[in-house]
């Protein structure tokens, strides 16, 4: 999902939350052209099985279920993070990622955000939140397919500096649209 990537820079990395390091809060001082929104980033539990299924049936052609969910979420191999925002004094799920992970290799199983919290960084926090836990656990690659049209998710992975390791050609049954598939060396430096 980057050279400007992180540049929110006013995100507060909260290390002492008990929920995890990667706990997030934007304050986001955002450019003018993007709305100033409030955000935090925390791991999903069962308990979001259902928020989540949702939101990817709004975002997918397919979409797993929310008792798919609820049984993936308890996976010590599926490691994911919801961003949420305060909605009528509610907390209310804008994003989240899944990413699977067996021995010393991640993948990005899918990544969302609601359409109305779109451009605000969102994407660009679950993705980090995701790297970063990958990395504390020494995990050495992270891969993930993406649509060859989907010019904004390409964007977002380019920025945090995956690149193409390979092509699925008509990968995707419904349209016929090819698979790149993206690859990130966690080996490397992390992404500025
Ligand atoms: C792809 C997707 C996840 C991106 O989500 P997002 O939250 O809008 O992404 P971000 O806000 O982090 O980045 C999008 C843009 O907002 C910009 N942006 C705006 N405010 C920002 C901020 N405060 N911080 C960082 N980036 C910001 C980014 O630079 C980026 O601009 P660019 O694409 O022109 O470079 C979203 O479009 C989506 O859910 N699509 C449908 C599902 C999908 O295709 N998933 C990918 C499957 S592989």
């Amino acid at each position: 999902m980057i050279s400007d990537y992180g540049k929110s820079g006013f995100a507060e990395i909260l290390p002492d939350s008990p929920l995890c390091s990667t706990f997030v809060v934007c304050d986001a001082l955002m450019p003018t052209s993007h709305a100033s929104l409030p955000f935090t980033v925390v791991p999903l539990t069962p308990a979001d099985a259902v928020a989540v299924s949702r939101l990817e049936e709004r975002c997918f052609p397919s979409f797993w279920s929310e008792e798919q969910y609820a049984k993936e979420l308890q996976s010590p191999y599926l490691a994911g993070w919801g961003a949420f925002v305060e909605q009528d004094g509610r907390k209310v799920l804008a994003g989240y990622i899944a990413c699977s992970h067996v021995a010393d290799m991640w993948e990005i199983v899918n990544i969302a955000v609601d359409p109305t919290w779109r451009n605000r960084g969102i994407a660009s926090r679950l993705l980090e939140a995701a790297l970063q836990d990958a990395r504390k656990k020494h995990s050495i690659s992270c891969s993930l397919e993406v649509r060859r049209g989907n010019r904004l998710a390409r964007a977002l992975y380019a920025r945090a500096g995956f690149v193409q390791a390979g092509i699925r050609k008509n990968y995707y049954a419904e349209t016929g649209e090819d698979a790149l598939v993206l690859v990130l060396d966690l080996s490397a430096s992390p992404t500025p």
